[in-house]
This record gives C-alpha cells, sequence and structure tokens, in this order.
C-alpha cells in the first residue's frame, strides 16, 4: 500500500541520483527510492565509492543513505510502495527510423510507462525529469490511462536544470523549480504535492507552475539558448584569430553591457554533455514536423557552428605542426566535457582524438577524473593511445600539449618542467584559455590560444 510521502525515482544518473540525494536530505519525512535496473550503477549508490563524480554529493548522500535514502534495483517494488515516482530514464537521440540523428528515443521512458501502468495497484503522481519532447506528457498520459484496472495516473513535467560539476549548488540553491501540469481534473492537487516538496527548501517565489507543454519546451529552449550562446562566442573566436582581435577582451567588454551577461561566453572547443546538441536536435525536429524550416535552421546552426569549432581546432593543431602529425606525439589535457566531473558524453575530446588519430597522431590522454570513461569511448583505438593518470608522464616526449577541458589542476602545473621533458619546438594548443600564456611563451613553447593571436618565436610566422 503506498504512502503518500513515499517517493520513487526510476533512474539512478547523473540527473536522477543527486536530485533524489537532495530531496532526501532537505524532507527527512519522506521516504526516497531510486531504483535502477543496471545492478552495478545500485551496487555503487550504496558503496563508498559512487558510480557518479560530482563534488558535494557524497557528502549529501552520506547523509540520508539508509535513513531515508535507498538505492535498489526493485523497480516493481517501488512502483507499488511510491505516491511521486519520477522518471529520470535516459532520453538519447534516435539512431534509427523516423527522426534518426534528430529525435529523442523515447524507448526507455515508455517502458518505464507501461512497467508503472501495469504494476501500480493505487493512484500515482509521475513525474517527467529527463527531458522529453513537447506534449511527451500527453502520450504518456495515455499510456498510463490504458490501464485495464482504472487506476488513476497524474502526469507532471518537472525538467531538472543542474549542471554538471555544480550540481549540489544548483540543487540546492535552483534559479527556479519548474512544474508543469496537465488540464485534467484534479491535476492541481498532484502539482500541489510537488510544490509541498520542493517548498521545504526551495522559496515559494522561486516554483513556477505552468501548463505542462510551457514546462517542457522551456526546458529545450533553456538548453538551446545557452547553447547559443557558446556557439554565438566561438564563433567570433575564428574571427579573432584572423583579425587580430583577442576574444578574451571581446567578450569581456560585450558581457559587461548588463543587457548581455557574462555567463557562457567563455570560447572554447565547443560545449559537450549529453543535454545541448540532444535538446538542441529535439527542437530542430519539432519544428520540422510543424513545418516551421527556418526556425529549424536557426537552431541547428548552433550544433553546425559547435561541430566547426571542434574541427577548427584539431585542423589548426595539424597545420601549426607543419601539417603532419605522423608519428607525433600529443598529450591531451583533459577527456571530460567540462571541469570537475568524470562524464565525457559528446565531449569535444571524442571527436578531436578521432580527428588527430585520422592524422596518425600518437595520443597520450590525461584527465583527472574521465580516464575510465575515456577507455570506453575510444574504444578500438588502443594502438595509437596511452592513458595517463599523470600530466608529466603524458608530456614526456610529446611534440605537443592541447587542452581540452578547464580543469583548475591544469593551472598549476609546473609548465617549465613540462617543457623540459618535451620534442621541441614544444607547442601548446589552450582550448580553453585557462592558462597564462606570455609566461608560457617566455618558457619556450609555441602558444597557440583560443580566439586570439599565437605566440611565436620561429622566424616568419605569422
Ligand atoms: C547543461 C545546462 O547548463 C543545465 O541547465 C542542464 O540541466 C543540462 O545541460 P551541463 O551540460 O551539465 O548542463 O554543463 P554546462 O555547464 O551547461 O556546460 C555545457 C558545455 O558547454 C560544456 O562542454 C562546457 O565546457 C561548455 N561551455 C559552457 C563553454 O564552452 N563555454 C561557456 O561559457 C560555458
Ligand atoms: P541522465 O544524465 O539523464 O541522468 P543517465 O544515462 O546518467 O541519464 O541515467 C539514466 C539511468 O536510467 C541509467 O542508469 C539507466 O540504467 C536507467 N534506466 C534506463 N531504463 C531504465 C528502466 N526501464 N528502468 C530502470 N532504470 C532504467
Amino acid at each position: 500500500m503506498e504512502n503518500k510521502k513515499s517517493i520513487l525515482c526510476i533512474g539512478a544518473g547523473y540527473v536522477g541520483g543527486p536530485t533524489m540525494a537532495m530531496i532526501a536530505a532537505k524532507c527527512p519525512d519522506y521516504t526516497v527510492t531510486v531504483a535502477d535496473i543496471n545492478a552495478d550503477r545500485i551496487a555503487r549508490w550504496n558503496s563508498d565509492s559512487l558510480p557518479i563524480y560530482e563534488p558535494g554529493l557524497y557528502d549529501v548522500v552520506k547523509q540520508a543513505r539508509g535513513r531515508n535514502l535507498f538505492f535498489t534495483t526493485d523497480v516493481e517494488q517501488g512502483i507499488r510502495n511510491a505516491y511521486l515516482i519520477f522518471v529520470s530514464v535516459n532520453t538519447p537521440t534516435k539512431t534509427f527510423g523516423a527522426g534518426a540523428g534528430k529525435a529523442a528515443d523515447l524507448q526507455y521512458w515508455e517502458k518505464c510507462a507501461r512497467l508503472i501502468a501495469e504494476t501500480a495497484d493505487s493512484t500515482k503522481i509521475v513525474v517527467e525529469k529527463s527531458t522529453l519532447p513537447v506534449r511527451a506528457a500527453e502520450a504518456i498520459h495515455r499510456i498510463l490511462q490504458s490501464n485495464p484496472r482504472g487506476i488513476e495516473f497524474h502526469v507532471l513535467s518537472n525538467p531538472e536544470f543542474l549542471a554538471e560539476g555544480t550540481a549540489i549548488r544548483d540543487l540546492e540553491n535552483p534559479d527556479r523549480v519548474l512544474i508543469g501540469s496537465m488540464t485534467v481534473p484534479d491535476s492541481h492537487e498532484a502539482m500541489q504535492t510537488l510544490v509541498d516538496l520542493y517548498a521545504h527548501w526551495v522559496p515559494r517565489e522561486r516554483i513556477l507552475t505552468t501548463n505542462v507543454w510551457s514546462s517542457e519546451m522551456s526546458k529545450l529552449v533553456s538548453n538551446a539558448m545557452l547553447a547559443q550562446r557558446i556557439s554565438s562566442i566561438n564563433s567570433i573566436s575564428a574571427l579573432c584569430e584572423r583579425t587580430g582581435a583577442d576574444v578574451s577582451e571581446v567578450s569581456r567588454a560585450v558581457s559587461m553591457d548588463s543587457r548581455i551577461g557574462s555567463k557562457f561566453l567563455r570560447p572554447g572547443v565547443g560545449f559537450g554533455g549529453s543535454c545541448f546538441k540532444k535538446d538542441i536536435l529535439n527542437l530542430v525536429y519539432l519544428c520540422e514536423q510543424y513545418n516551421l524550416d527556418a526556425v529549424a535552421k536557426y537552431w541547428e546552426q548552433v550544433v553546425l557552428m559547435n561541430d566547426y569549432q571542434e574541427r577548427r581546432f584539431a585542423e589548426r593543431i595539424v597545420k601549426a605542426m607543419f601539417n603532419t602529425l605522423s608519428g607525433k606525439r600529443i598529450a591531451l589535457f583533459g577527456f571530460a566535457f567540462k571541469a570537475d566531473t568524470g562524464d565525457t558524453r559528446e565531449s569535444p575530446a571524442i571527436y578531436i582524438s578521432r580527428m588527430l588519430i585520422e592524422e596518425h597522431a600518437k595520443l597520450a590522454i590525461h584527465d583527472p577524473q574521465a580516464l575510465p570513461n575515456a577507455r570506453l569511448d575510444m574504444k578500438g583505438y588502443e594502438d595509437c593511445i596511452e592513458y595517463c593518470e599523470d600530466p608529466y608522464e603524458a608530456a614526456r616526449g610529446a611534440h605537443a600539449i592541447a587542452i581540452i577541458t578547464d580543469w583548475h589542476a591544469f593551472t598549476e602545473l609546473d609548465y617549465q618542467r613540462l617543457y623540459d621533458s618535451m620534442e621541441k619546438p614544444a607547442f601548446l594548443f589552450d582550448g580553453r584559455n585557462i592558462l597564462d600564456h606570455r609566461k608560457l611563451f617566455e618558457i619556450g613553447f609555441e602558444v597557440y590560444p583560443l580566439g586570439k593571436a599565437k605566440l611565436s618565436h620561429m622566424v616568419h610566422s605569422r
């Protein structure tokens, strides 16, 4: 028999795990269970070595685990016990059939909805936590309502806006919590249940309630707009390299306009992560479905610009190193898609590594957290890659260092020591502009910052 203060989350990934840990920590009067079909993942959630690296997460988990936070593989039992069911399973881009390469693959979501419909023996509130296409809630509601026992289900959309690396901070102090509900009778009560849950720690004025489609759409648009800012500044970085302007100075000057603001204007090797590309392509697909071709093309350009930026970075390496990488060792510093995570999904590092390998380079990859995932991403390339726990080992005998991820630790390395151990001329490509370029130049490096002039010791170099 379900208890109104019993919560289940299906999917113990980057979103489900941290979000439920925070809810359990902030709401000791609720019992929170996180269920996943991946037994290995669940075992790690129950251990001291959590399956994801996220600063501060372990402390939050430890605070609630065993008290009112539980991790299990028994999804069915979880469904029967819970009143509120969050679904936070993966929704990758479809790789086959209609909409391949753009639309979201909803097979995992649909499986969950069907399991809930078959297993539930009392009313449930089902909450979309994974990003879903607009109007998905309606389809889910239909699947749930088709249960033969006449059990009532309410479907809410409650997109998660946490960013990896800052998940705990984002969950503890969110800019907003968005809850969308369907315009069916009784959905107001369901919505209030979720509002009351978040109100345990989020100020009421930051909890927004909308209709379900606005909520689904807002998630896609938030990610699209954040990515659009990155693609905008990255496009300007290409122009700066040609014109002699400095993209950091441009970004700073532009962002001091309070209407524009300073966030998400850091140029880099391109955005990665499981959300941006997927959500934009989802938006593009939606526009195409409604014959809004101009709108679809507008947003698609954000992704195309990102592909261009990744390619441009790799091509710049090849060109700078005398148009040949054959047999040269290149140390890649960073493989995660951003700092403070071990996640490599859609990381620009994957694409850049492949391009460099096509040029017959030998890679030495170092990352403080992402090496296990890097090995999986680069399966099949073992002959061309060495994985190094130690950055100094990665750089030894290398012709170049390429900074791919903005890990703070990279700013604290001894670059003189790295330089001394490398082949000469020693190149440094700073894909995140996190290092002191003048100092590196003085050490002797050929320095290639992003979106600004190179610093070269070579005569006749332009
Ligand atoms: C993003 C959204 O920020 C979050 O709200 C949503 O819930 C999930 O998607 P995430 O992908 O975890 O979060 O990280 P984010 O900090 O947004 O960075 C995404 C990518 O953009 C990273 O590769 C990052 O390095 C890059 N980035 C970010 C830049 O290149 N420049 C910037 O100025 C900011
Ligand atoms: P996100 O970044 O959105 O959290 P992840 O891929 O990290 O996505 O996590 C999704 C999780 O959902 C995975 O651990 C996966 O095993 C789990 N999952 C997928 N389908 C099901 C299902 N039908 N039942 C339970 N868990 C599922």
